[in-house]
């Protein structure tokens, strides 16, 4: 059966503290940190655009200015690059505010990403929604993002993004619990069991930073304590989804999860940030012929 309600809507949290970046993110969001020469939150924002979710509610906390002038035209600065020609330059600065239409929320204070979703119950309305985290980049050539609506589409309710770790990996992450489907590459989610036990882990597939949600997890958010860390939770309130459509005692539309294998990029946290930068550079052809060399050398130096 077909699902009705397109996904047009694209949210994006960025209220979170980013205490492992301290002191970088004292004055500065963690998402406007760059990879190479863009702030993170506009690799989010292209990959919503690029799924035709074209409107990008922000959800912000405190320091949130420089976001909303990112994908604000710059007067100013478009003239004097204008006066001295330097059309790349202009193309840049103009790049992010051509994108999508960006608008924000304020989250009051930082009380979890589930208490950051619920911030945009107003402007969601009742349809489902894309939810995109600032610390995971996907990779533009994998599509997970229409490969998720896709399947909101197919099975209706919440779809969330599933990515393969090793055993050793999953007590760091929210783990899935799941049963095939006819789709190879689509799974019913049973149950989500956030950072277990190493022995206790259902599964090797971790829930990475991308969801379409049903506008049910709404009421579920409301009734959903505090968990982990004192904060309210996504994952918790998806979990409560999931488990109440497997034993067939509520019509929250139930959770399927896209198994992706493409290619995701943490920068969350400095280890894989900093891969991330150099990952991100020696892709650039404008960038490459020079770095890389001094990459090698610089590598082989090491001790
Ligand atoms: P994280 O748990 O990674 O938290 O949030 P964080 O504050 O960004 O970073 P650390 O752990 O303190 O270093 C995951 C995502 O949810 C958002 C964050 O901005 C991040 O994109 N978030 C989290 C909110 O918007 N509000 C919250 O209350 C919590």
């Amino acid at each position: 059966m077909a699902h009705t309600g397109a996904v047009t809507k694209a949210v994006v949290p960025v209220a979170g503290l980013g205490t492992r970046f301290l002191p970088a993110t004292k004055a500065t969001p963690k998402v406007m940190m760059p990879i190479v020469d863009k702030p993170a939150i506009q690799y989010v924002v292209e990959e919503a655009a690029g799924a035709g979710l074209e409107d990008v509610l922000l959800i912000t906390g405190d320091n949130q200015e420089s976001i909303a002038e990112h994908f604000s035209r710059a007067y100013e600065l478009e003239k004097a690059l204008s006066a001295k020609g330097n059309d790349r330059a202009l193309n840049a600065v103009r790049a992010p505010t051509q994108l999508a239409e960006v608008s924000y929320v304020r989250q009051d204070s930082p009380r979890g990403l589930g208490h950051a979703v619920l911030c945009a119950a107003d402007h969601v309305g009742n349809e489902p929604f894309a939810v995109l985290l600032g610390d995971d980049l996907i990779s533009a050539d994998d599509d997970l993002l229409g490969r998720m609506i896709a399947a909101r589409q197919r099975y209706g309710g919440s779809i969330i993004a599933l990515m393969e770790v090793p055993a050793d990996q999953t007590s760091a992450y929210g783990v899935a619990a799941f049963k095939p489907t006819d789709d190879a590459d689509i799974v019913a989610i049973t149950d989500l069991v956030e950072k277990p036990e190493t022995s206790e882990a259902p599964s090797n597939w971790i829930v990475i930073g991308r969801y379409v949600c049903d506008p049910a997890i709404f009421s579920v958010l409301r009734e959903t304590p505090p968990g982990r860390g004192g904060e309210i939770q996504l994952t918790d309130a998806l979990r409560t989804l999931a488990v109440a459509d497997r034993d067939a005692c509520a019509d929250g539309g139930g959770v399927h999860g896209v198994l992706f294998r493409g290619r995701r990029f943490d920068t969350g946290n400095k280890q894989d940030f900093l891969r991330t930068t150099v990952e991100f550079a020696c892709a650039r052809p404008d960038l490459a012929a020079d770095f890389v060399p001094w990459l090698r050398e610089y590598v082989s130096a090491l001790k």
